[in-house]
């Protein structure tokens, strides 16, 4: 997907604007507070999804104005396209000219995929933030998915509840066979469904961090379950540990448990990675992220990269400037020097909301 044209009224700090991107990389470089998270902003919302820095819809107004607009000419594999989105008191979305019933009827029409200083914490923070980072992967691709997960989150809840006054009362025992018995299906599904997915991610991020890192350091990932033998049967699993469960009065096992680790050089970015090794892993899973998309889909997501560049050293911001192909990115900086590495592909200076083609 490229976009060709993009246009925003009263946008956040944005003044109208009208550009004509490049189909490959395009640098958004200014101070900071000028606006170039507000212009990544502006292309995501295009995505049908909320705001990527959680903002409530009303946020996106200019203080000053009572509506904004973004409109969008985009290409994807079969035709042009035109996204015009309103926000007034509420989100509205057009597509090719046609309202949609609400803005997420843009999901799967343009794709998207950002990455943000925040999402720093795949590799920092606890294993919650990598789960939530595969499902919504798998999600993305497989919406019945979704349904697998919330389906497991509800015995979930149940089940730990049951463990609770499994004490008092044995008859529960039965209860939570049956619990046991549902939760084990979809747990082995949940659980096949990221093998499959990590096997799609894994080839593409070997490639991805192999060029960022100058083919010095290797990058893998590695399923960690939170229970006996991997493939080991759930059913056998829970039955297992009831035991333990009733005493700590929580499912210690199963898919909300698990991990996936991820190795540069066979060893723990999160325990031993430097800020730039991190920083590497996480743009890596984003870019590979998009790159299942067009495996799956056919359609290459727009890449949104926001602040990446810094704590990367040369090599590294010249591979994300100059050898990053065949797929539109946007990436946001402040340092000049970084834009000079730019040898194809388009610069915008952006000052107090005014977007300047240099
Ligand atoms: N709804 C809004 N209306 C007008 N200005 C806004 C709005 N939301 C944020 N801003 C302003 O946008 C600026 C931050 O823009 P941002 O894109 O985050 O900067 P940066 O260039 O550092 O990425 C701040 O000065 C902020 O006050
Ligand atoms: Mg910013």
């Amino acid at each position: 997907m490229r976009i060709k044209r993009l246009e925003c009224t009263g946008f956040r700090n944005l003044a109208p604007l009208s550009i004509e991107p490049s189909a490959e990389i395009n640098v958004i470089y200014g101070e900071n507070a000028q606006g170039k998270t507000n212009l990544l902003e502006s292309v995501w919302m295009c995505s049908g999804m909320k705001s990527f820095r959680g903002a409530k819809d009303t946020e996106l107004k200019s203080f000053d104005r009572e509506s904004a607009k973004v409109r969008a000419g985009y290409s994807d594999s079969k035709r042009e396209n035109t996204i015009e989105i309103r926000i007034a008191e509420r989100r509205t979305a057009y597509l090719n000219g046609i309202a949609l019933p609400s803005a997420a009827g843009l999901i799967g029409k343009f794709r998207a995929v950002v990455f943000s200083p925040a999402f720093l914490s795949i590799v920092q923070s606890g294993p919650a933030e990598r789960r939530r980072f595969i499902d919504a992967a798998i999600c993305q691709l497989k919406p019945a998915y979704a349904q697998k997960l919330a389906d497991y989150s509800r015995l979930l809840k149940q089940r730990n509840s049951l463990l609770k006054d499994l004490q008092m009362e044995t008859a529960l025992l039965d209860m939570l066979d049956v619990i046991d018995l549902q939760m084990s299906a979809l747990a082995a599904d949940i659980t096949t469904q990221r093998f499959d997915y990590l096997s799609m991610l894994t080839p593409h991020a070997a490639e991805i961090y192999n060029g960022l890192s100058g083919g010095r350091e290797t990058l893998r990932f590695r399923y960690v379950q939170k229970c006996g033998e991997p493939g080991g049967d759930y059913e056998d699993i829970f039955k297992a540990n009831r035991k333990t469960d009733a005493m700590l009065k929580t499912t210690t096992a199963g898919p909300h448990r698990d991990d996936i680790e991820i190795c540069v050089n066979d060893r723990s970015a999160r325990l031993y990675g430097s800020q730039g090794q991190q920083r590497s892993c996480a743009l890596t899973m984003k870019l590979a992220e998009s790159s299942v998309i067009k495996a799956q889909t056919g359609e290459e997501p727009v890449t949104l990269l926001d602040d990446v560049m810094s704590e990367l050293d040369a090599g590294r911001q010249d591979y994300i400037l100059n050898h990053i192909k065949n797929r539109q990115v946007f990436i946001t900086c402040c340092d000049p020097n970084a834009v000079l590495r730019l040898t194809e592909g388009k610069r915008f200076f952006i000052q107090n909301g005014q977007v300047e083609c240099t």
